[in-house]
């Protein structure tokens, strides 16, 4: 087990690098799985989820290579999906990440069958795959759950036109694996727009796949017959863009982030615009800086564009030090306030009604043990740490590093007091 070790009252200063976004490259690693020729995706994160994908992916048959380029440092995967071997995904490996999930679209349209384990639910809520189902059964696929497992198989999979009753990121990703390789074509109505979601259009179709409309909430896929291999630069992570911005926010500090696209974090550029807090785009970076104590906001969580389920607790971390009362409403997840129990016992004033918290700022907080659960809260209780007067002590560390690479030597470099200890 390790922790972070954080003394605050440092004011962020310099420039961080924001690396490749987690959440699109586990989808792509799934998408290889459809084709027989080599793939490469550059800009890769060093993360936890990641290495457990890969290690699914070679469990699966698949040769997965890791290069790092000796100019930026930054780490490629080369996979060659040639031999797959088995259409059963390892179960403990299942268990220790929900995107396994992905596996059952791309795996139905190499193979026509799948075998994976039930996703277990995580700290934000149970995370149920029915859209995921329903859309893979709309495709053709036959579905039983037994024993914990589920088994899909499909001699042949049809485009069918699919309505999702929310827009599910994973569901949308799953069903677009699913339909490449289909005969004819899907519709996805009421699809999600997540960046994430366009980035798997631009690598599918630079396999060859024939897909329209990611960003938008109707997504269409032609059936081809068979993909090539690509190479494809994964898009920097804008939730880790955004937990940055935060950081800079959080501390009065003065910070550019470098490797964004500012348009992926729109909504919450907004919201600190909103709270005094500068955000300005200059030269490809993004600047944030902070020169005094920063207002309440009201923020209501939403599929995108809207602000992002996956920083609501980092905004709460600031607006526990913000002047005046805010209220945070999390429509996304049904149990995603984790991080409130944790903030108070830094002397945060936050009372959670349901699906809404109201966070009544105060001056400073003070710093205490505390445990990460999941990766967003976990992060959210290092921006309180930076912010808290004297020492503070993160527990769950492996959480945090699940989305965040080199997150405390990223800090460290722009003058965060905070060590890693292990064990
Ligand atoms: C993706 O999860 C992200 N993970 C999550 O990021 C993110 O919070 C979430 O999208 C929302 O943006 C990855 O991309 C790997 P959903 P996903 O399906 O696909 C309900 C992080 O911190 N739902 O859009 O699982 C579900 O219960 C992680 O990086 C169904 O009801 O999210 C939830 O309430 C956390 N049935 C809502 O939809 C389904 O079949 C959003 O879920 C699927 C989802």
């Amino acid at each position: 087990m390790s922790r972070y070790i954080i003394r605050g009252g440092e004011r962020l200063s310099g420039t961080v690098r924001i690396s490749g976004a987690k959440n699109a490259v586990l989808p792509m690693l799934a998408a290889m799985l459809l084709t027989e020729k080599e793939c490469v995706i550059r800009d890769t994160p060093r993360l936890r989820d990641v290495s457990v994908m890969i290690e699914i992916l070679r469990k699966l048959g698949a040769d997965v290579e890791e290069r790092v380029d000796e100019n930026t440092g930054s780490l490629s995967l080369m996979v060659n999906p040639l031999r797959i071997i088995t259409h059963e995904v390892e179960e403990n490996l299942t268990r220790a990440m929900r995107s396994s999930i992905f596996l059952m679209g791309s795996l139905l349209g190499r193979l026509g069958k799948v075998r994976v384990a039930y996703p277990g639910g995580c700290d934000i809520g149970p995370r149920p795959i029915d859209l995921h189902l329903r859309g893979l059964a709309a495709l053709g696929a036959d579905i039983n759950e037994k024993f914990g497992y589920i088994h899909a198989e499909a001699k042949k999979l049809t485009g069918a036109e699919i309505h999702l009753d929310f827009p599910s990121v994973g569901a949308t990703e799953n069903i677009m694996m699913a339909a490449v390789l289909a005969e004819g074509t899907t519709v996805i109505r009421n699809a999600a727009k997540e960046p994430e979601i366009v980035d798997l259009q631009n690598f599918l179709n630079a396999m060859g796949a024939n897909v329209k409309g990611a960003g938008m909430d109707i997504i269409r896929i032609e059936g081809t017959s068979g993909l090539g291999g690509c190479e494809h630069q994964v898009i920097p992570d804008r939730i880790e863009t955004a937990t940055f911005m935060i950081a800079g926010a959080i501390t009065g500090g003065d910070i550019y982030l470098d490797n964004v696209i500012p348009e992926h974090v729109e909504s919450v550029s907004a919201k600190l615009r909103e709270s005094g807090v500068l955000v300005e785009e200059k030269t490809g970076k993004l600047h944030v800086a902070c020169d005094r104590r920063p207002s309440a906001v009201d923020v209501k969580t939403l599929p995108y564009p809207g602000f992002p389920t996956d920083v609501q607790p980092q905004i709460m971390a600031l607006m526990s030090v913000s002047e005046g009362t805010s209220v945070i409403t999390e429509t996304v997840f049904e149990n995603r306030f984790k991080h409130a129990d944790e903030l108070r016992r830094m002397g945060a004033n936050i009372k959670i009604e349901g699906r809404t918290a109201v966070v009544k700022g105060t001056r400073t907080l003070f710093g205490a043990c505390v445990e990460a659960t999941n990766l967003r809260s976990g992060a959210a209780l290092v921006l309180g740490g930076l912010v808290a007067q004297g020492l503070t002590t993160v527990e769950g560390v492996e959480h945090i590093e699940r989305g965040y690479e080199d997150f405390d030597q990223k800090l460290r470099s722009l003058g965060a007091r905070i060590q890693k200890l292990t064990g």
